[in-house]
């Protein structure tokens, strides 16, 4: 009896069919599963990844409403073009504290993961305001109502708490005063006087000013907040790949 007839066998019986290709996939499955438990993290140890600041956190709120996510991943891959193009692949600590994900899944335009910095606000601003102003070929939607909407933030005390419940270390006092750290950041004189608490909790290098050049706060304003911290809360030229994996 060749090997063949023997597989005939089981072609001719769904039931035994059925029962060995369970018996496979679970094979195939413990194979990736397994390890996973034998690992202390599955998150590399990095410096400076910190969670987003109020206003920041507004921003990729409005990112995700907007949908932008539909066209931007925010992943680069370790592979040469990509890292060549877009700098350092990413890392999971750098996603460790969005919830959800924004990694992506369709590039109609450009990965977005370490779009911070590369431009000014200025340029975010004409860009959103519609993007064929400066990049005549573009297919981008203009975004022109965001920088005339006023930034509902009322509740983003409920946006950090619910972050916490998630997972993302914010403490109650950073909840607490959410209000006040969202307006330092675009005004570091602001009458609620943030500033101090929100350099304390966020650090030296968050981007305090404003971000769309107008009085109010509006939704471009968190939006470009968010945007000018992508990918650049890990410095890179003090990071080392772990040799051990
Ligand atoms: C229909 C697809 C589409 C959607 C939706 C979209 N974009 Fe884009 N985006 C593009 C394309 C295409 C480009 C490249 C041309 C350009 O710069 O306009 C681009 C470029 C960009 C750039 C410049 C990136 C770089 O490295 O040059 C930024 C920043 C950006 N988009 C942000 C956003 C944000 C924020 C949103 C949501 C408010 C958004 N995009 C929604 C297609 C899209």
């Amino acid at each position: 009896m060749s090997l063949l007839d023997k597989h005939g066998a089981l072609e001719r019986n769904a039931t035994l069919l059925l029962a060995s290709s369970l018996v496979v996939v679970a094979i195939g499955g413990l194979v990736e599963i397994t390890p996973l438990f034998y690992l202390e993290s599955t998150i590399e140890k990095v410096e400076g990844v910190r969670p987003y600041t109020p206003l920041e956190l507004k921003g990729r709120d409005i990112y995700i409403r907007e949908g932008c996510y539909v066209c931007h991943s925010q992943m680069i891959r370790p592979m040469r073009d990509e890292v060549e193009r877009y700098g350092h692949f990413s890392l999971a600590a750098e996603s460790m504290y969005d919830h959800p994900f924004q990694w992506g899944s369709k590039r109609t335009g450009p990965d977005l993961a370490r779009v911070g910095g590369r431009y000014s606000d200025q340029w975010h601003v004409d860009h959103m305001w519609n993007p064929r102003d400066l990049v005549p070929e573009s297919i981008m939607p203009a975004y022109p109502h965001l920088i005339e909407t006023e930034l509902e933030f009322d509740h983003v005390a409920q946006n950090l708490a619910a972050q916490q419940v998630v997972g993302v270390p914010y403490t109650d006092e950073g909840v607490e005063a959410a209000k006040a750290d969202l307006l330092a950041q675009m005004d570091p004189d602001d009458e609620l006087g943030g500033y101090d608490g929100l350099v304390e909790r966020y650090g030296e290098d968050v981007n305090i000013r404003n971000f769309d050049g107008t009085p109010k706060v509006t939704e471009l304003d968190a939006l470009i907040a968010y945007l000018q911290v992508l990918g650049t809360m890990v410095d890179f030229s003090t990071y080392e790949v772990e040799a051990s994996r």
